[in-house]
């Protein structure tokens, strides 16, 4: 009989552990959440994230032949070179779909003006780091390399250098 009473005791304690475990989680996992092909997931975030306004063109759409191709008219022509070519316009631009669905109506994003901003674009590729490749042309710090070319305060990297070809003007 003692035995008994001692079972029920630690029969109680394991069902509010385990019930306050199952409420706690009820609470806390949020509804939908599922497990497919080895993922667990909201599934709902899967529409959710489809629905999303697309704000990125195809790269291909920009050197279409009358917009910035061969075609274009020189001053809007555009050819990378000296290490960029292979980058999509938008790397620097920033999303352009806008631009290119109203056929050049809509402003498209050019380069931020700010130093800081544009700097930060560039750096974020050339500057100095474990594991580039020794010949990667790279930046240990902007202000010191602008100095050493005998740059001014307030000049960007494209005062110096075209952003599209890499030469040095
Ligand atoms: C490495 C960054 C970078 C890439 C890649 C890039 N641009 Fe630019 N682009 C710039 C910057 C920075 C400016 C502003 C230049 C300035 O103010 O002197 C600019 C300016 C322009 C301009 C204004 C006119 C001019 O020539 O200055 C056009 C048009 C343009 N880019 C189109 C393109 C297109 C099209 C592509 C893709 C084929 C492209 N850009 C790729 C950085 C870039
Ligand atoms: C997405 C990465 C990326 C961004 C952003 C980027 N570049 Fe580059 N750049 C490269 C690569 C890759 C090369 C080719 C590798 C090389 O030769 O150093 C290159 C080459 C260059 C070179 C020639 C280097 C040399 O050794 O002759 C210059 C100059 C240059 N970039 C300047 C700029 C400037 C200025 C900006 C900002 C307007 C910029 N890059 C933004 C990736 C980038
Ligand atoms: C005052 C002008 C000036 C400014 C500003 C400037 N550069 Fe340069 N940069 C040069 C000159 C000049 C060279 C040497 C070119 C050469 O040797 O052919 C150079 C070389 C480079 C190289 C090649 C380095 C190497 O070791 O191969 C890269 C990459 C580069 N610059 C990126 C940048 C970036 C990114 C910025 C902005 C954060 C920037 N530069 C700002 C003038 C400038």
């Amino acid at each position: 009989m003692r035995h008994a009473k001692h079972f029920i005791a630690a029969l109680c304690v394991v069902v509010v552990v385990v019930g306050a475990g199952a409420t706690v989680l009820a609470l806390l996992v949020p509804r939908g959440f599922t497990e497919e092909h080895g993922y667990r997931f909201r599934k709902q975030a899967l529409v959710e994230e489809t629905q999303k306004p697309l704000t990125y063109a195809p790269e291909k759409s920009c050197l279409q032949a009358d917009c910035h191709g061969e075609k274009a008219p020189e001053e809007r022509a555009i050819e990378l070179a000296g290490g960029h070519e292979q980058m999509g316009c938008q790397a620097c631009h920033g999303p352009a779909l806008a631009h290119v669905q109203s056929k050049g109506k809509e402003k498209a994003p050019v380069m931020p003006e700010a130093v800081a901003e544009l700097t930060a674009v560039c750096m974020h590729c050339h500057k100095v780091r474990a594991g580039l490749p020794k010949k990667f042309g790279s930046v240990e710090d902007f202000e010191s390399h602008r100095s050493d070319m005998g740059g001014e305060d307030e000049e960007t990297c494209v005062d110096c250098h075209d952003p599209h070809t890499c030469e040095v003007d």
